[in-house]
């Protein structure tokens, strides 16, 4: 069990260093790359990481790594894994590679990379079993990734199983309905850049949308791991509890043990939440009554949220407010048009300097002149990706 492995966690580009704060937050020395964190630790840490992390969106283990001077030395080297660890005979796979660009270069072809490392997998089951598992494009219970990079004049092969199988980022409340929602690590990642005083400090989300924001700040304040939300309705969600090498190893009755103290801690929590720190405003009334399905889908309640459905632009600031004002006003673009959004930017500038004085305010939205609009002074700016539009988080002090 005290077996060391490498892991790799993905996140959204733009949160790795948060993510790498996650990762040393749990003594895990990590070391950040593009669209991830590696580190190096045994099972146990890695499944504690799992269930704690607010950022990560997958974490896979690697199984095997090797240098190739050719494709034909995949399948050779992949025969030293030992795949029925991983996957039954009644589990179905899929195998994905990525690869950087070099190696795009010279290979060309990532789904031949794949077949390669398939043909390893299924030959090492028929020598077992006689037989293989299917492959599953759409609905694997198994995922398996193979990440190819230049390496000394070589190409480096990693190859990885995927230890969560659901999205970590999937925190199991989303109901469709809501237009542009944001993924929910890349809203947790949102929340813990900003200096936000959550112990003591109110919280407003102008535009709430379906709630993403707000509830990622929910779980943030009140300590709460987001994998609470889908492990209350399904203790075994993550595709390592079905893995062979878990389910012979004597953690099990620990992981059932770490889930219910999850639950149960959580569950208190909900209880004590209070009135008083949360605020959320929407201009449309199907939105806010989307964010309410959400956070009962959550936390069974919505009665410590100050609800308006109110334009921003015109609403006076809800009484007494200090505190931490977080949002993603719409770009005006696809699917939330505004005629003038020019002027909407430059409202929202206004609002917020003469009706929020002792705040500060943090606008998500697009790179570019859009934000240049709001006449205020930036005092912090994050770059994000949020899917493929390149996005910064901007900070304003309302002195
Ligand atoms: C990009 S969406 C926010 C998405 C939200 N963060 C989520 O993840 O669901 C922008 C939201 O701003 C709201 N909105 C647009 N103009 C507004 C205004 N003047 N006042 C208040 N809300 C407004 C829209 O109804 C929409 O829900």
């Amino acid at each position: 069990m005290n077996n060391e492995s490498n892991f790799f966690a993905s996140c959204p580009r733009g949160s790795e260093e948060l993510l790498l704060s996650e990762v040393n937050s749990f003594d895990l020395k990590g070391k950040s790359g593009k669209g991830g964190v590696s580190f190096k630790t045994n099972d146990q840490n890695a499944i504690q990481f799992i269930l704690r992390t607010r950022i990560a969106s997958r974490v896979f283990k690697e199984l095997h790594n090797f240098n190739i001077k050719n494709e034909k030395q995949i399948y050779r080297n992949a025969r030293n894994i030992k795949w029925d660890k991983y996957i039954s005979l009644d589990d179905t796979f899929k195998i994905t590679t990525l690869l950087d660009r070099e190696a795009n270069q010279t290979f060309n072809n990532s789904i031949f990379l794949s077949q390669l490392l398939k043909d390893s997998l299924a030959d090492h089951m028929r020598g077992i079993f006689n037989k293989r598992p299917d492959v599953d494009i759409k609905n694997p219970s198994i995922s398996f990734l193979q990440r190819i990079e230049s390496f000394k004049g070589e190409f480096r092969v990693q190859v990885y199983a995927d230890m969560t199988g659901i999205s970590l980022d999937k925190r199991g409340y989303r109901q469709s309905g809501h237009m542009a929602p944001l993924r929910e690590n890349l809203a947790a990642a949102l929340v813990m850049s900003t200096d936000w005083k959550k112990e003591t400090e109110k919280f407003f989300d102008p535009m709430v949308g379906s709630g993403t924001i707000l509830i990622e700040a929910i779980l943030y304040k009140e300590d709460i791991p987001p994998s609470y939300l889908n492990l209350k309705y399904d203790t075994t969600p993550y595709s390592f509890t079905r893995q062979k090498w878990f389910k012979d190893s004597d953690l099990v009755d620990w992981y059932y043990q770490e889930v219910k103290i999850i639950i149960e801690e959580s569950r208190v929590k909900i209880d004590a939440f209070e009135y008083g720190t949360f605020y959320a405003n929407d201009l449309e009334d199907s939105n806010l009554k989307l964010c309410k399905k959400h956070l009962r889908k959550c936390f069974g309640r919505v009665d410590f949220v100050d609800f308006t459905c109110d334009d921003f632009l015109e609403m006076p600031a809800p009484e007494d407010f200090a505190g931490l004002v977080l949002f993603n006003p719409p770009y005006g673009e696809r699917l939330c048009r505004i005629e003038d959004i020019d002027g909407f930017y430059h409202d929202i500038g206004e609002k917020l300097k003469n009706f929020y004085k002792g705040s500060r305010a943090y606008i998500f939205t697009l790179h570019g002149d859009l934000r240049k609009n709001i006449r205020l002074k930036v005092s912090r700016k994050i770059e994000f990706q949020n899917g493929d539009l390149d996005c910064r988080l901007f900070r304003y002090e309302l002195s």
